[in-house]
């Protein structure tokens, strides 16, 4: 992450508490600016979404290559028809979405329309709408009188910002403004569905682009009540849900999701925690460590407490093995941990597989979790020899 140099134009907050800040703020979007606001995920950057050099500031901004589309926010469900191009049986699988998660964190990804600004996206005919819950981002919606475009409101690859000050961090010489509703709820951003529609095997896939703060098990619970429902009205329509799992590199042009495997990273190497059982390893694997004294440990459930003593800075994600909570915690942690001087990597705990164990609240949402933990570390691992006496930590090569 690069910070801006030049000290020119300085960025703004202003208070989400104040409703003449928020019309300001709305107003300002409807004038072309660029306006950073909270939303029950993390904060957006968002611009007018009929506003195509707006929208061009977006990209230009976050340094957003122009192949990653962006997500329209909109403050009613009818709104959603100015973006979708959808037939028939898609806008009643919409609706029935709608019905069940919105407002709230879900992005639909579906046909565009041909007038609305293709840069939006990406030159790749679909486009992502979001209906969000947070109160301040639909008052600010209402009050631009429009619909607005909104990535997260971070410098591309740079850990998304749960705070204003997040936003202030990355965008600080920008000269935005920024909408200050305090800390986001769910910290993760939305999971991001596509509708694949194949009419002549009466099938529609619910192609599942990025996990967050919709879980894979409520998406499935929803396909199982929507094809019951369909089944009862002699419908041979199906619902199904796959989940998209390549990863594409800055290069590629994202005709599915956009999805790189370089993300959500901090300023400092990350590493997936492995503890290795006594007797697995040779002393050899360990013969370049890792200086722990320059280590910083983001654990989860106390996994690696006995850690904390050998490492320089140590932080529990969620030390009751809550995911929700760990979740609202993850992004932030790694901003407080990146500017941690004299530390110079940071493990995280290995959620998925081996601290799957220390998962005691809200084990659903481990998938969203852990692939933001992935992405963060390049999907890096690095082992532990899990001597709780004399550790040592290696990366795998
Ligand atoms: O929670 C969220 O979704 C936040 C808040 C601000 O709403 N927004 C957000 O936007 O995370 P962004 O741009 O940082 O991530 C959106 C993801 C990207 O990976 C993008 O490539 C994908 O959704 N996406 C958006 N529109 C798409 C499209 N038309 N086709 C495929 N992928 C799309
Ligand atoms: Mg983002």
């Amino acid at each position: 992450m690069q910070r801006q140099k030049q000290p020119k134009n300085p960025s703004r907050y202003w208070s989400a508490e104040d409703p003449d800040h928020i019309n300001k703020c709305g107003k300002k979007l409807k004038n072309g600016y660029l306006v950073a606001f909270p939303t029950e995920t993390v904060y957006g950057l968002g611009a007018d979404a009929l506003n195509t050099n707006a929208i061009l500031n977006i990209f230009l901004t976050k340094k957003r290559p122009l192949t990653d589309p962006l997500i329209v926010h909109v403050s009613k469900i009818e709104n959603a028809s100015r973006f979708h191009d959808l037939n028939q049986v898609e806008k009643d699988l919409f609706k029935a979405l709608a019905d069940k998660f919105m407002p709230g964190p879900l992005t639909v990804v579906g046909k565009a329309r041909k007038d609305i600004p293709k840069e939006l996206c990406a030159n790749t005919g679909f486009v992502g709408v979001r209906f969000p819950k947070h109160p301040v981002a639909l008052k600010l919606i209402e009050a631009s009188g429009t619909s607005i475009a909104a990535p997260s409101a971070n410098l591309f690859g740079h850990v998304s910002p749960t705070m204003a000050e997040h936003v202030m961090y990355d965008f600080e010489h920008c000269g935005i403004d920024i909408l200050n509703g305090g800390s986001t709820a769910f910290g993760i951003e939305s999971s991001v569905i596509k509708f694949v529609t194949d009419l002549e095997s009466e099938v529609i896939y619910i192609e599942v682009l990025r996990l967050g703060s919709i879980s894979l098990k409520m998406l499935e619970d929803f396909a199982l009540e929507y094809n019951k429902s369909l089944s009862s009205k002699n419908s041979s329509l199906e619902v199904y849900v796959v989940k998209a799992t390549q990863i594409k590199e800055e290069s590629e042009n994202l005709e599915g999701p956009g999805q790189f495997l370089k993300h959500y990273s901090p300023n400092k190497n990350c590493y997936i925690l492995r503890s290795l059982q006594h007797g697995k390893y040779s002393e050899s694997s360990f013969e370049n460590s890792l200086d722990l004294k320059k280590g910083i440990v983001l654990d989860f459930g106390g996994s690696h407490k006995y850690l904390e003593e050998f490492v320089s800075n140590y932080k529990d994600l969620s030390p009751n093995g809550d995911v929700r909570e760990a979740m609202k915690n993850y992004y932030a942690s790694l901003r407080e941990l990146e500017v941690i001087v004299n530390c110079d990597y940071i493990l995280i705990a290995d959620l998925e597989q081996q601290d799957r164990l220390f998962v005691k609240e809200n084990g659903d949402f481990v998938e969203s979790l852990y692939d933001k933990i992935f992405r963060s570390c390049e999907g890096l691992l690095a082992i532990c020899s899990g001597d709780k006496k004399d550790p040592k930590i290696a990366r795998v090569k």
